[in-house]
């Protein structure tokens, strides 16, 4: 019976015949250890020569690393492997045989792992980064649904700018100028007068000429947006979804978070409410740390934003920052015109912002306003006006990224192992 490395509770005791990959291999004259993968998990073949055909022990002996198999055998129980299993293998067919596999056990540098990066997602840690991303999103999905939100997919191809005009990648649309979106959020909030409550998760782009350990040039983005909820109402929408998803990877990823030696206490922490400062009080606190330079009206970079995280265990909202520093959508505090009612989420353990957010301007002559200072024409978005037009209301919205979010969860240092094939300022390949 053919099965996967992933049934072997299922399967204990019997014998199965696994597809599989030679990851790694060691052996003495009498056994050989074959660490065996298939995709859905790592299990460890044993070959022992009194218990096979001589044929069979010295195939196994001779196998090359990636070489793909079908191997037969009793799944027993094993508590030394993190994993709980082994094969006892008794018979190996070899599908294909690899040859110099260029990425071996021993350290490689990241630019070479980068550009053997198809191969690389074979490896332990690859793998189990991956699979934790795939649970993030599935939470996503599972929380949005459950919260009464519609799964809504904003277009790639625009006419329009959400986060400025300085980043954006053009492309030709027939005889029309095109962009790849940076955000699918304006077209969130048309969806949202539609649906009332709705979400995204798509890729953006972003031709930022930044090379940190925090910055794709492709990354994907979950975008809700709410009809009738105030600013402070979307922020209790974002601490219960960011609690999910690292309750949901703690609950369902227990092997990869040890596979990565991830320290769980941190995430076990992460419980709402989560802190909240003002941008002011954020300049004062830097201030008393020693960046004694930052004036009020700048933009944090990622040592500001390290500095702040610093001194919570949870992630801390950032809210109420100036109006000149953030998008032309947001809406300024009733109270205090210079201000927008904003939030950026910053991770905890220094991985940065994870989720920008805002209340969005709902006033059409305000809008109009903003129209002519940052000299958006009509042509492209008046459609984004009619919004306010035809029976505006409050709304707010925010984007997490979620490689950045990966990344924090799974505790790796740079955003490039988050994603299957990363885009990097100077990497389009493979
Ligand atoms: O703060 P940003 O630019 O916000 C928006 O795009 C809003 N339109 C979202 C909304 O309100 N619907 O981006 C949101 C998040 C950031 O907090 C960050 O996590 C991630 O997207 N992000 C990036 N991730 C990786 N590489 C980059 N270059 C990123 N730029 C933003
Ligand atoms: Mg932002």
């Amino acid at each position: 019976m053919k099965t996967t490395i992933s049934q072997s509770e299922t399967y204990l005791n019997q014998e199965v015949t696994l597809g599989v990959w030679l990851a790694n291999k060691r052996s003495s004259g009498k056994i050989a250890f074959l660490q065996l993968r298939d995709g859905t998990g790592f299990i460890q073949g044993v070959v022992v020569k009194a218990d096979v055909t001589e044929e069979i022990f010295s195939l196994a002996k001779s196998l090359t690393q990636e070489s793909s198999l079908y191997v037969t055998g009793k799944i027993v129980e094993d508590t030394r492997s993190p994993f709980g299993y082994e094969m006892q293998v008794k018979h190996i067919e070899v599908i294909h045989e690899s040859s110099d596999y260029p990425i071996t056990p021993k350290e490689h540098g990241p630019e070479f792992l980068m550009d053997h990066r198809h191969l690389w997602l074979r490896s332990k840690k690859q793998h189990a980064i991956m699979r934790i991303r795939n649970q993030i999103i599935q939470a996503t999905y599972q929380f949005f649904q459950q919260e009464g939100f519609v799964k809504i997919d904003p277009p790639i191809l625009t006419s329009s700018a959400a986060e400025g005009t300085t980043e954006l990648f053009h492309t030709q649309y027939f005889d029309e100028e095109a962009y790849l979106s940076q955000s699918g959020q304006l077209y969130m909030e048309a969806a949202a007068m539609a649906l009332g409550r709705v979400f995204s998760f798509g890729p953006t782009f972003r031709a930022e000429k930044s090379k940190t350990r925090r910055h794709l040039i492709e990354f994907w983005m979950i975008e809700p947006e709410m009809a009738f909820v105030t600013h402070e109402e979307s922020l209790a929408i974002q601490e219960s979804y960011v609690q999910f998803i690292v309750k949901s990877v703690l609950t369902h990823c227990k092997l990869e978070l040890s596979t990565l030696d991830r320290n769980i206490d941190m995430l076990k922490n992460i419980l709402k409410p989560f802190p909240r400062i003002t941008y002011d009080k954020a300049i004062n606190m830097l201030k008393e740390k020693g960046f004694t330079d930052i004036k009020w009206g700048e933009d944090f970079g990622a040592p500001h934003e390290t500095a702040i995280a610093e001194s919570f265990e949870q992630p801390v909202f950032i809210t109420h920052y100036p109006k000149d520093i953030k998008a032309f959508y947001m809406k300024p505090d009733p109270n205090r015109e210079d201000v927008v009612l904003c939030a950026d989420l910053i991770a905890p353990e220094g991985y940065g912002e994870i989720i920008g957010g805002s209340a969005r301007i709902d006033d059409l002559a305000l809008m109009e306003q903003r129209y002519q200072e940052h000299q958006l024409s009509t042509e492209a978005y008046g459609w984004y006006l009619d919004l306010r037009k035809y029976g505006s209301i409050p709304h707010a919205g925010f984007g997490l990224g979620l490689e950045r979010t990966v990344a924090w969860i799974t505790g790796v240092e740079h955003v490039r192992e988050t994603i299957p094939f990363p885009r990097l300022l100077n990497r389009l390949y493979p």
